[in-house]
């Protein structure tokens, strides 16, 4: 499959993006990274033992903060490039799905297509995971990513005519998926985090690309500026209707489905093959894993867990949801952007 390249080894920032960049400018992101590591906000890590604040936003000291520096210091983006972008848990693994689905339809058939054999990350790799060639992908290449809209370069943002999609979710389902995922690939010699603390950190903003609310509310921002560039998704709309938001999204990403494909029941296949049911029974996602540096490999069966919508609140105590509600109220005041009770 051309649009995968496994992902190298993350331990520095030059072993790692040594792709087609100039060798000084590396040294030059890796000397930075150097610099600014020890003097960082700390807080504590949900899977790692700190996340540390750069930028605003809270980030594994290694593997995100590299990638979020390679991005902004060497990713040349094509006009072309698609980027599906989300925080952690939020849907990613589903939208990869659906998208490499939809963009690909005429390539592959329903029968033998890669997603029955490759986890959906394994399809669709990640900006800042470091594919150490993204040059070599064809056009349009699909990239995700989870760098809040605002910290993205320029490039990307203003000058490139690329594509977001964007999904969001319930932030009660987002911690309690988040806490339990991330218990899971937390090393054994660290204490499981318990949900009160989860919950504290994640109010606090301390989670992964958190604030997750300032994450939301940059990617809703950029689709009310721009809609034509980005396309802005919630999970709860997908689970409901999850036909209309797949038309949606090939129309959006210039692969509008005709009417003969309607009618042939296309959109119908998609939704069926990257449905939750159908992605966590096949044996890929059973047993395989995501390898996405030496440190970091992942069940594939962690990506799949219930897929419901409002599962959050039967973690949560009264007084947990009416807090998260509040902040929730608060920090999208005036945007107009709503989550359910
Ligand atoms: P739960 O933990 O609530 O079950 P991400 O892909 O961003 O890591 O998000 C993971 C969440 O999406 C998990 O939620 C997971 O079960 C759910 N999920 C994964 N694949 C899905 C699919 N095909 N349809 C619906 N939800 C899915």
């Amino acid at each position: 499959m051309d649009s995968f390249l496994p992902s190298p080894d993350c331990d520095t920032i030059s072993k790692t993006y040594n792709g087609q960049i100039d060798s000084h400018l590396i040294q030059k992101t890796n000397e930075g990274y150097r610099e600014i590591l020890p003097n960082l906000p700390r807080g504590k890590g949900w899977m790692t033992e700190h996340l540390v604040q750069y930028q605003g936003v809270w980030l594994t000291p290694n593997f995100a903060l590299k990638g979020l520096m390679w991005v902004q210091d060497h990713f040349k983006p094509r006009s072309t490039d698609i980027f599906l972008a989300t925080f952690p848990k939020t849907g990613t693994t589903w939208l990869k799905a659906l998208t490499f689905a939809t963009v690909n339809r005429t390539r592959y058939g329903f029968a033998d297509h890669p997603l029955l054999t490759t986890v959906p990350h394994g399809c669709l790799p990640f900006l800042e995971a470091c594919p150490n060639d993204l040059d070599g992908f064809r056009s349009p290449r699909l990239l995700s990513t989870h760098i809040p809209y605002t910290l993205l370069p320029n490039s990307v943002t203003v000058n490139q005519s690329c594509r977001f999609v964007y999904i969001c979710r319930d932030p009660k389902d987002v911690l309690v998926s988040k806490w339990l995922f991330m218990n899971k690939l937390r090393p054994k010699e660290l204490a499981p985090i318990s949900l009160e603390e989860a919950f504290e950190l994640f109010c606090q903003g301390i989670s992964h690309y958190g604030p997750y609310w300032d994450h939301v509310l940059g990617y809703w921002k950029a689709n009310l500026e721009t809609p034509e560039k980005v396309l802005f998704l919630k999970y709860e709309e997908l689970k409901e209707e999850p036909s209309v938001v797949v038309k949606r999204l090939g129309e959006f990403l210039g692969h509008p489905f005709s009417l003969e494909e309607v009618s042939k029941g296309v959109v119908e296949e998609i939704v069926k093959l990257c449905s939750f049911e159908n992605l966590s029974n096949l044996e890929v996602n059973k047993s395989s894993v995501l390898k996405l540096s030496t440190q970091i490999v992942i069940d594939n069966r962690h990506f799949f867990r219930k897929g419901n919508v409002g599962d959050g609140k039967s973690y949560l105590t009264d007084e947990m949801i009416k807090r998260i509600n509040e902040i929730t109220s608060e920090k999208l005041f005036g945007s107009g952007l709503v989550f359910g009770s």
